[in-house]
């Protein structure tokens, strides 16, 4: 784990359980296609998680369940990665390896919503409000949602690419905004 044991001792419960739970899985079990990628390994995927899981809580509609695929989303989204470029269909393979590991694995629990935020995490957000739409009309507003989240998580975690890594403006959620300076700090403290 990465993250400072002082900011994760002050995490809300809701946030610090599946934080927690969700990171160790990943370190023990998941495989990452790039291992030697300073910008798409684990500390990135922790990081994401964390910012993904603090978003999902600080918006009241979010349920327990909600957090369960914002974090599978997280852990899963860059796994399958060819290389650290846009190498669009990254977020599609990963839900592949992600049904496929569900399949095989303990401990995991498939969700399909979880499956769409990563297969359209690496498109623009019309495309992926599409494909959602398409694939869950049912879910299209939860799902949606979600993917929403999980997308400003993903750019949180932009200031590893630089101190101007992240074009604020571009975030899609007020509490997203919030998490701005807590993310440039923390870039800086696990990098
Ligand atoms: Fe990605
Ligand atoms: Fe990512």
């Amino acid at each position: 784990m990465i993250i400072p044991h002082y900011i994760i001792d002050n995490l809300p419960a809701q946030v610090k359980i599946p934080f927690l739970h969700w990171t160790e899985y990943m370190e023990k079990n998941l495989s990452f296609n790039l291992k030697d990628s300073e910008i798409h390994t684990k500390g990135h995927a922790e990081r994401v998680l964390l910012y993904a899981l603090l978003i999902g809580e600080s918006m009241v509609e979010n349920t327990k369940t909600d957090l369960c695929a914002l974090a599978h989303a997280a852990i899963f989204h860059d796994t399958r990665r060819l290389e650290d470029g846009l190498d669009t269909g990254h977020g599609a393979r990963a839900a592949f390896y992600y049904m496929k590991y569900c399949e095989m694995n303990k401990g995991i629990t498939f969700m399909h919503i979880a499956s769409l935020i990563m297969q359209y995490h690496d498109r623009d957000d019309e495309t992926g409000l599409k494909g959602i739409t398409q694939s869950t009309p049912d879910e299209a507003e939860r799902t949606i949602r979600l993917y929403r989240i999980f997308k400003d998580a993903d750019a949180l975690d932009r200031f590893r690419l630089g101190p101007n890594g992240l074009d604020v403006r571009f975030l899609r959620h007020q509490e997203a905004v919030q998490l701005v300076n807590f993310a440039r700090d923390l870039v800086r403290q696990t990098i």
